[in-house]
């Protein structure tokens, strides 16, 4: 690979533009699908960082074809798009492009992999994003990001791409623990911001959404340790408060979906945390109810 990588991005919401943004000294190729945002990025890409406000000017298109050149290809597509998207994708994407994935959610590693045989780095990050309109974002709030994969050289590229875009990136002997640690903070956060429509900040400052949170956060904790994932509910009760703390402003992604009238991701979320209960008997009575109530609010958007 080259050391100036063309970056290629799929999907233009409030992450994807944010990366671009953070990645903007490299070429960056968009792709969205939907002709709205592609039109407004045309016109510039705002990015609202600390008050302050840039606008930079991404190449995006609708046409997949965009992706042809890309070495390294981020996808930051809503969790139950990713069928769709690789379907699209994987016929214009060149065969030892890396892909990574961001992306919240448990089971898109597995589906990406089961439908390409690109290199693919996955992760998780904690970095907050609002978006304000099609073609402008607010960054939402500091956080990390962790990746890896079966290749360390394929997550080495990656890991120097992020640093040298001044992001905190670390890369993880153990990534499938990270990824449902980053599902649990979001099983946590996500339904009740989107439920009580604040921003993260204001569910530690409530003691019902604490003890809701801790609730939904030590079920969550028993199914991964079924599933082989030694997670401890303490130290998942201590970082989801820090994420909520450093991202105090920003509604999550969820909230942002239910305001959009979109689907949101519940389904790979604290659906698949009570799948997996189910599967070994464990009761998830926090996790079923904003789950239902999730779905009930999206039954309503249409
Ligand atoms: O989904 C989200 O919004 C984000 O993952 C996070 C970290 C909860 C910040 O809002």
């Amino acid at each position: 690979m080259n050391n100036k990588p063309i970056i290629g991005i799929v999907g233009a919401g409030a992450m994807g533009s944010l990366f671009a943004f953070f990645l903007r000294k490299y070429t960056i190729l968009l792709y969205d699908t939907n002709p709205n945002t592609v039109n407004a990025i045309k016109q510039g890409l705002s990015v609202e960082i600390h008050s302050e406000k840039q606008t930079f000017y991404p190449t995006i298109s609708n046409d997949p074809a965009i992706l042809a050149s890309a070495d390294i290809i981020f996808l930051f597509i809503k969790s139950f798009a990713t069928r769709d998207a690789i379907d699209t994708i994987q016929h214009y994407i060149k065969p030892d492009a890396i892909v990574v994935t961001l992306q919240n959610g448990i089971g898109n590693v597995e589906l990406i992999s089961s439908m390409i045989n690109n290199p693919l780095v996955y992760g998780t990050t904690t970095i907050g994003a609002t978006k304000l309109s099609p073609a402008s974002v607010r960054f939402g709030g500091t956080g990390s990001i962790i990746i890896g994969g079966d290749s360390y050289s394929h997550c080495s590229t990656v890991h120097s791409l992020l640093q040298n875009a001044n992001l905190t990136v670390t890369i993880a002997p153990d990534p499938k623990k990270a990824l449902w640690e980053k599902a649990i903070i979001n099983a946590a956060i996500n339904p009740l911001g989107a439920l009580l429509e604040v921003p993260n900040g204001k569910l530690i400052e409530n003691n019902n959404t604490v003890k809701i949170m801790a609730g939904i956060i030590q079920e969550a904790c028993l199914v991964a340790q079924a599933n082989g994932i030694m997670t401890d509910s303490n130290h998942m009760i201590e970082t989801t408060t820090t994420v909520c703390r450093n991202t105090q402003n920003n509604f999550c992604s969820m909230l942002q979906d239910i305001l959009a009238k979109r689907k949101t991701e519940i389904d790979s979320i604290n659906g698949a945390i009570i799948t997996f209960a189910q599967q070994y008997s464990i009761d998830t009575p926090y996790n079923t109810t904003v789950y239902k109530l999730i779905k009930y609010k999206e039954s309503q958007l249409i």
